[in-house]
């Protein structure tokens, strides 16, 4: 157990800091078990703070101290003390601004949290968000406290020839014993956690991009020399987010330079920090042959992401970290817009509303919900969520709804304009949207502040002798940890209109006539009024997945095919696709749960035949109408979840629609199965998409013909998506030759880590019988190691969270594991190891047996010894 349970941090404690600090000067020796630290601070009593105490509290964890002094004075030992978590001069002087001067070690290769400075392959990298500056020099790390950066970098010339940190180089030289150094300068004051620094070997990749006011900046990508011909994706990604923020918004780079850097041990995606971003390999990196579509997609998505941050984070950024949704929400809507405008904004919604749907939700209906907003933390790195980031982007994003595209961004003129160079709140940006339109969004905030997924219920009721519509739609939201009670939100609902021909209704709403609208539902219950029609429409409702809510309107499976053949808005089409699915295999869980044969409706069959046939030409969006709901998507619909009756529904409905459409599968693989070197570009990533879906139903037959087509591919594939869909349709089925493929696979590849993390992954979610033996197993393969982020994901991420019939084994087998791995990791990197616990958070959602296994697993987890904060957060709460 903990000695003393760990302190919970309140939204509504804040109080502005007591000191300010102006500049700051670091000197680095760099040394991968002894860096000397060197911070000199410009100090001063903070003007609006009411505070009297004349103490001065800096925050720091795991220095070595070595010097203090005030103003040149090195202070007495009764002058300050040194904790755990914090140093405190007792006597600050008040009168006057001073500087601080304190010198101390650090070990980076003792930093297997990858928080602070650590050692990554044969790099010295640094993370400082959210907290991690205080593991580098003793500082007021809190992000409304904004400084100017100077840093100086000293270190062997031979092992860290490159030595990077934020802003401008402002000079450099040798030193004696093979030292040299380098200084930088960031003319922005910026919090701690935007600091950065990288030292190594780098090789680097440049091109330059001109900015919209004719600026030319230089744009650099470094990366291990290996890695050099796996940049020009990212390069080209950052060059089109730099043009789009400057044509959709109107926002300039500021800096001279902008560098990333791509690191092999990270424990996020990649960090922003100014003018430095420091990235995961595995969002820079990529070549047609070790990277798949959607990884060149993600890597446009997330280099977007940290460069939208410049403005939407770094140039405002957050007065507190309740507020990172402000940066996190906005950003991660502004990249979403941008990789939709960049490829096909229609599938790229379909793809976010299907992880909102299948991961967020999850989380708003478990015992971790907490608001986009969050009021308390243990822990702040266990906040950065699928609540905080993508139910966030849907907040901004009913906001851009609200107030259109102009008003929008007549908003957010605002908001960059009025809080340049500050660290504010989301009530901020919800007020500058307010102003800039002349409207009041009251009742909008409580997005921000209550959790939840809303539910809204639908009824109809038809006029046929006036050709009036009534629709009442009605609001709720289920109780979530410490909010018993919800109020209504204001949801907007896009309506469309649709005739008995399926054409787009004209009707009459508000006195106007209209072909769509958007509703303001803002009571608990509310009735709306559709007049002039001709005959008895059918409703599209929630078009665009217009809020992040459950919409439970019932349909028939007629209605549904209806819809997928005629909805004019691309998402609500594809959404009658995938209820139509959901009611189907739904249908035969029933049967399953009554031990009756099953069977599939012939109106789901003949459904898909006509999605086969023809889906209007973009072979992207074809793919995503044939592609079956996930299991967990399934999952979150059921009271208590039944894994095994989940996947034998989906898996039959699968393998009756690849038997009765077996010829139609064929012809479309064939039709656009290519030779492809693999070339990024929409025609060949809708192709590759279309006829590896149909691939994956072809190998549900199981048949010898199934099999040779999978293997062909995968031995001739020239590209990553070929080869990896093609594996992936091998493992999850019963191919003879499946280990020879794999063992092949490795023997390829073994070189490159993004694509041996693949390989991990493909066989720790197979549903194939032993893939727990196998998992195991590869717990102890020479490759696997616990202490590469990516690594753990791959396997025991993986494992645990995409592969519930095997992780949910009815003997435990699975829970022990993860419980095993999580104690492990508490040990060496504590952010990875909670992120691991989420496995077993849903424990409420199953039956009986399993709840009190995975209680049992949660409960040795948190009566471990020396039990980190993040994962006593999340465990203790999942508990709750
Ligand atoms: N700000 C980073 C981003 O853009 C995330 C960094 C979070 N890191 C952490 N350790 N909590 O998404
Ligand atoms: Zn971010």
């Amino acid at each position: 157990m903990r000695d003393a349970s760990p302190q919970t941090v309140y939204l509504k404690d804040y109080t502005p800091p007591e000191y300010l600090i102006d500049q700051i000067e670091l000197h680095f020796e760099l040394d991968e078990q002894r860096t000397r630290v060197q911070a000199r601070m410009n100090v001063r009593r903070n003007p609006h703070s009411s505070a009297d105490s004349v103490a001065l509290k800096l925050w720091g964890e795991e220095l070595q101290l070595l010097s203090i002094a005030i103003d040149g004075r090195p202070l007495q030992e009764n002058e300050f003390v040194v904790g755990d978590e914090a140093l405190i001069v007792h006597e600050a002087p008040q009168d006057r601004p001073f500087e601080i001067l304190i010198e101390n070690l650090i070990d980076p290769q003792a930093n297997t949290a990858l928080e602070g400075l650590y050692l990554s392959s044969s790099m010295l990298c640094t993370q400082c968000e959210a907290q991690g500056f205080r593991k580098i020099t003793w500082f007021l790390d809190r992000p409304d406290v904004m400084s100017r950066f100077k840093t100086t970098l000293v270190a062997d010339k031979a092992k860290y020839p490159v030595l990077l940190s934020n802003g401008n180089k402002t000079g450099s030289g040798e030193l004696e014993n093979n030292r040299h150094w380098v200084s930088w300068e960031d003319p922005f004051a910026k919090p701690c956690y935007l600091f950065a620094l990288v030292a190594g070997q780098l090789a680097c990749v440049a091109d330059q991009f001109v900015t919209m006011s004719g600026r030319r900046i230089d744009l650099q990508i470094f990366v291990e020399q290996h890695n050099v011909d796996k940049c020009g994706h990212a390069i080209q990604s950052l060059k089109n987010a730099m043009r789009w923020d400057e044509q959709t918004y109107g926002l300039e780079y500021d800096l001279d330079l902008y560098m990333i850097v791509a690191v092999d041990h990270f424990n996020m995606g990649a960090m922003e920090n100014k003018g430095l971003n420091v990235f995961n390999t595995k969002f820079v990196l990529a070549r047609p042959d070790t990277a798949t579509d959607s990884d060149y997609e993600h890597i446009e998505g997330v280099i977007g992401h940290e460069y939208f941050h410049n403005w939407s984070g770094n140039r405002v950024t957050c007065r507190d970290w309740f507020q990172l949704s402000l940066k996190e929400g906005f950003t991660v809507f502004r990249d979403q817009q941008f990789s939709g405008d960049m490829t096909s904004p229609a599938v790229k919604r379909i793809e976010d509303v299907n992880a909102l749907r299948t991961r967020q939700f999850a989380e708003d209906a478990g015992p971790l919900a907490h608001p986009v907003r969050p009021e308390a933390y243990i822990e702040i790195n266990n906040f950065y969520t699928l609540t905080v980031y993508e139910k966030g982007a849907e907040v901004v994003r009913m906001l851009h709804t609200l107030l259109g595209a102009a008003g929008f961004r007549m908003g957010c003129d605002l908001y960059f304009q009025r809080h340049d160079g500050q660290a504010v709140t989301c009530e901020d940006f919800v007020k500058a949207l307010e102003d800039a339109n002349g409207v009041e969004l009251g009742q909008f905030r409580r997005w921000y502040s209550q959790a939840g997924t809303p539910v809204v219920t639908v009824e109809q009721d038809y006029d046929a002798a006036n050709g009036r519509l009534q629709l009442t739609l009605r609001q709720s939201c289920p109780p979530t940890p410490n909010q018993p009670v919800k109020q209504p939100l204001h949801i907007p609902v896009k309506l469309g209109l649709l005739n008995a021909d399926g054409s787009p209704a004209t009707f009459e709403f508000a006195g106007q006539p209209h072909t769509e609208v958007t509703l303001d539902l803002t009571a608990a219950e509310q009735s709306f009024n559709f007049g002039n029609l001709a005959g008895k429409p059918v409703v599209s409702l929630l078009r665009g997945f217009s809020a992040p809510v459950t919409l439970q309107m019932p349909r028939s499976l007629d209605e549904l095919a209806f819809l997928l053949s005629h909805d004019s808005d691309t998402f609500n089409r594809w959404e009658a696709g995938q209820q139509l699915a959901t009611q189907a295999i739904f249908q035969l869980i029933d049967s399953i749960e009554l031990g009756r044969p099953l069977q599939l409706e012939p109106i789901v069959v003949d459904a898909y035949r006509r999605v086969l046939a023809d889906a209007g030409g973009d072979l992207s969006y074809q793919a995503l109408l044939l592609a079956l709901p996930e299991e967990s998507y399934l999952s979150g619909q059921m009271p208590v979840i039944d894994v095994e009756a989940v996947h034998q529904a989906r898996e039959f409905v699968k393998k009756t629609l690849a038997e009765n459409l077996a010829e139609q599968f064929l012809e479309l693989y064939r039709q656009y199965h290519r030779d492809e070197s693999g070339c990024f570009d929409a025609g060949a990533v809708g192709r590759r998409r279309l006829k590896n879906a149909c691939l994956s139903y072809l190998c549900k037959l199981e048949t010898p013909d199934s099999h040779r087509l999978a293997e062909q591919q995968f031995r001739a594939a020239r590209n990553m998506t070929d080869q990896i869909s093609a594996l992936a349709a091998i493992v999850n089925s019963r191919h003879p030759d499946q280990d020879d493929c794999l063992d092949s696979f490795y023997r390829q590849w073994q070189q490159e880590a993004l694509v041996i993390d693949k390989w991990f992954t493909l066989q720790a979610t197979s549903s194939m019988p032993n893939t727990f033996a196998k998992v195991q197993n590869l717990m102890r393969h020479p490759a696997f190691d616990m202490k590469t982020p990516n690594r753990v994901r791959a396997l025991v991420g993986a494992f645990s969270q995409s592969n519930p019939l095997h992780f949910h084994a009815a003997n435990g087998e699975g829970y022990r594991f993860l419980a095993d791995r999580v104690i492990e990791l508490n040990a060496l990197n504590p952010q990875i190891a909670s992120r691991m616990v989420s496995g077993l958070a849903q424990w409420r959602r199953y039956d009986a047996n399993r709840q009190s296994l995975m209680k049992q697993e949660l409960q040795r987890i948190v009566a471990t010894d020396h039990l980190s904060k993040d994962v006593y957060e999340i465990a203790s709460k999942s508990l709750a």
